[in-house]
């Protein structure tokens, strides 16, 4: 699919493995989602421009590199919590965008509670986070709130999304580019990701 990355590295695969497994209490979610997000990060964020810096060693001087731009880390609450902690120890300096949303049971439909982003979008380097792509309801509200703040250079890291939600989010935002470990089979007719995980926040927060 184009502008979809699938993560096939075995580590990540490994992680999904033991976050798909319904014996999986949320003491050892919590932990294995943070690790899987981090080996995410690494991948998700190999196009991030960079500009050249002189730096001197004990020995010599030479030439390195640094980020051309500040990030904002923008999850999505609640579940893409469980991958900002992980993804913040790899980039310390980062902001922390947040946006509310919370699915409707039974429409599907993602309804907007909280936002909280930088003004100046457009400078940024912004990383949208969800663990969960499923109809692509939040996906696109969520990118809809950055569209309106301007923001020029953006993408999403989920870690399994459902073709329907990809199908979705495409149509909206052709340009967008999705960073995710597995492009499951289908939605069930309650919206869930067969196969999935179930539920991420509910087993992420026990509840
Ligand atoms: C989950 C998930 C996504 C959304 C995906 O959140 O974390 O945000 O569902 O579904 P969609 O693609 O059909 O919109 P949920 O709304 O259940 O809220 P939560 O994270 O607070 O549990
Ligand atoms: N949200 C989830 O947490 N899981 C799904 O399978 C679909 C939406």
């Amino acid at each position: 699919m184009k502008g979809v990355t699938v993560i096939s590295h075995p580590l990540v695969q490994h992680n999904l493995t033991r976050l798909r497994d319904r014996e999986t209490g949320p003491q050892e979610f919590r932990r294995v989602l943070g690790e899987v997000a981090a080996l995410m990060l690494y991948e998700a964020t190999r196009s991030f421009a960079v500009a050249p810096i002189p730096v001197t060693t004990p020995l010599a001087r030479t030439l390195g590199v640094r980020l051309r731009r500040e990030v904002v880390l923008v999850p999505v609450l609640r579940a893409g919590l469980g991958m900002l902690d992980s993804i913040l120890q790899l980039i310390p300096h980062a902001r922390v965008g947040l946006i509310g949303l919370k699915r409707e049971e039974t429409t599907l439909r993602a309804t907007f509670y909280h936002k909280s982003l930088p003004a100046d979008l457009r400078r940024f380097e912004v990383i949208l986070i969800d663990p969960m792509l499923a109809t692509g309801g939040s996906a696109v509200a969520a990118m809809d709130l950055l569209a309106e703040l301007r923001v020029e250079r953006v993408r999403m890291v989920n870690l399994v999304a459902a073709p329907e939600g990809i199908r979705r989010v495409r149509a909206h935002y052709p340009d967008l580019p999705i960073f995710t470990a597995a492009v499951d089979r289908r939605l069930n007719d309650k919206g869930y990701i067969l196969p999935g995980l179930g539920d991420a926040g509910d087993r992420l927060f026990g509840v």
